[in-house]
């Protein structure tokens, strides 16, 4: 893997720390002091600030305000002042008396979410290239913010120390942190998940991820850009901005995987992956399949499958099998000594992981996800270092990784932390030759 080293300071929790801190402040809601009531319904609006205003972003911002007469749009940053205005057109059309944006608020380039975040929101979404989420998340929780954050929380293990840290100082801040590992948040599979961790299926005995789907959305190279403007308009293909499908996709299925297994890390995993078909520098330095197994201590054994090639089958499943049954989470399926289907409702996931977000700061407490966002974020972390280098990890590895790739710094002339070569193509790891560290 390429060297850089970070121009930032990198943040030394104990994983063991966090860990313990995360468990007793984490799921849950703890009571806040009577001063975080003050957003109480109807008594005042909250304002919002999004950082990142493109797809996730733009949803992110629509499924606050869809909380809420009380919550208003106020202000928006994104890298690229164009897509600021796109979105902000979108979301007028939706709910345009919840749209407060003035152009004072309106902010563009890498400082752009400092300027948002000091502009007089109480929440700021957090939807950005993921490279840039442990900083506007440590950013936001300084500055005394409620934040909601997209999956993943970092996509190199110094930066989610960072990511830990904040989440850690969120919680004896009594600020929200609500993580957009969206699943979470379905009635369906929270049921579901509830079961199997009830016992229903008896004990579990391994389970089956499986991400497997096209490649993600390409963005052409214009004239006149730099390397940087192109790498971050591309950044879904640059490992350094979006930490390969391990970090974008696969992350959800670990995490599910996880969260049936009570969020305990693994004992270590393997993998293997390449870049087969998506050869073209338009598809940068990432892999385009990956295959991974995770050991637990009890013996447990998850295994893990994503692939982003064209025109091949494609699944999105998670198979948990027990002793006594098996689990189809995403078929909300039972099958086994003790079948069930789930029957109830199914409002849209991201719309309750605003409502209960917003329902939250109204009445005074405080969800802090943060122990499981940082947790699936190392499971993928793990994955995709695993597969790189073709070594076997252990998790006390993965949590002394220093590899953090980043420019020297953040500006449009400056080089990114990988450069293509003669023929256009950027170098990506090799099994077997990368080197762990
Ligand atoms: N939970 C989910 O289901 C889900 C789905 C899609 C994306 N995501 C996550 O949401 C995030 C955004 O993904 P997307 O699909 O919306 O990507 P996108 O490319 O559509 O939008 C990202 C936006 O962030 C901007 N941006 C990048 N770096 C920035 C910076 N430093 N400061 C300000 N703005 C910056 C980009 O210019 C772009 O407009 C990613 O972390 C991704 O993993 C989650």
């Amino acid at each position: 893997m390429p060297v850089v080293e970070r121009s930032c300071a990198t943040g030394r929790v104990s994983r063991r720390e966090f860990l313990q801190h995360g468990a007793a402040a984490g799921a849950a809601v703890a009571s806040l002091s009577a001063a975080r009531g003050a957003h109480a319904a109807g008594q005042q609006r909250i304002r919002v600030g999004l950082i990142g205003c493109g797809g996730r972003g733009s949803g992110a911002a629509l499924n606050a305000i869809n909380a809420g007469p009380d919550v208003t749009l106020v202000g928006m940053a994104d890298l690229f002042a164009e897509r600021v205005q796109t979105s902000l057109k979108l979301l007028r059309k939706q709910k345009p008396e919840q749209i407060d944006v003035t152009d004072e608020r309106c902010f563009a380039g890498f400082d752009g979410y400092e300027k948002l975040i000091a502009s007089g929101v109480d929440v700021v979404l957090i939807a950005a290239a993921s490279h840039f989420h442990p900083q506007m998340l440590k950013a936001a929780v300084d500055a005394g913010k409620h934040v909601f954050i997209e999956k993943p929380a970092a996509v190199n293990v110094p930066d989610l120390k960072i990511a830990m840290q904040a989440c850690q100082a969120a919680a004896q801040k009594g600020l929200n942190i609500v993580a957009g590992l969206c699943w979470r948040y379905d009635y369906a599979v929270r049921e579901t998940i509830k079961r199997v961790i009830d016992g229903q299926i008896g004990q579990i005995v391994a389970i089956q991820e499986t991400y497997i789907t096209s490649p993600y959305v390409l963005r052409q190279r214009q004239p006149g850009w730099t390397e940087m403007q192109y790498q971050c308009q591309n950044w879904y293909h640059f490992n350094w901005l979006a930490g390969d499908q391990t970090l974008q996709q696969l992350i959800h299925s670990l995490d599910k995987a996880s969260w049936a297994l009570g969020d305990k890390p693994p004992e270590s995993c393997w993998g293997h992956g390449g870049r087969q078909v998506c050869t073209d520098p338009k598809y940068g330095d990432l892999f385009d399949h990956h295959a991974v197994v995770f050991q637990y201590a009890d013996g447990v054994r998850v295994y893990g499958f994503c692939r982003a090639q064209p025109g091949c089958y494609n699944e999105t499943s998670d198979v948990i099998f027990g002793t006594r049954g098996r689990c189809d989470v995403l078929r909300f399926r039972i099958d086994g000594e003790k079948p069930w289907r789930y029957e109830g409702q199914r409002p849209s996931m991201y719309d309750v992981e605003h409502q209960e977000l917003f329902a939250a700061i109204r009445a005074g407490k405080a969800i802090n996800d943060g122990h499981y966002l940082c947790l699936s974020t190392m499971l993928a972390l793990m994955a995709q270092a695993a597969c790189q280098t073709g070594q076997k990890l252990t998790w006390q590895q993965i949590n002394a990784s220093q590899y953090a790739p980043a420019p020297s710094r953040y500006d449009w002339d400056a080089d990114p932390p990988v450069m293509p070569d003669s023929n256009g193509q950027y170098p990506t790891a090799m099994p077997g030759i990368t080197k762990f560290f």
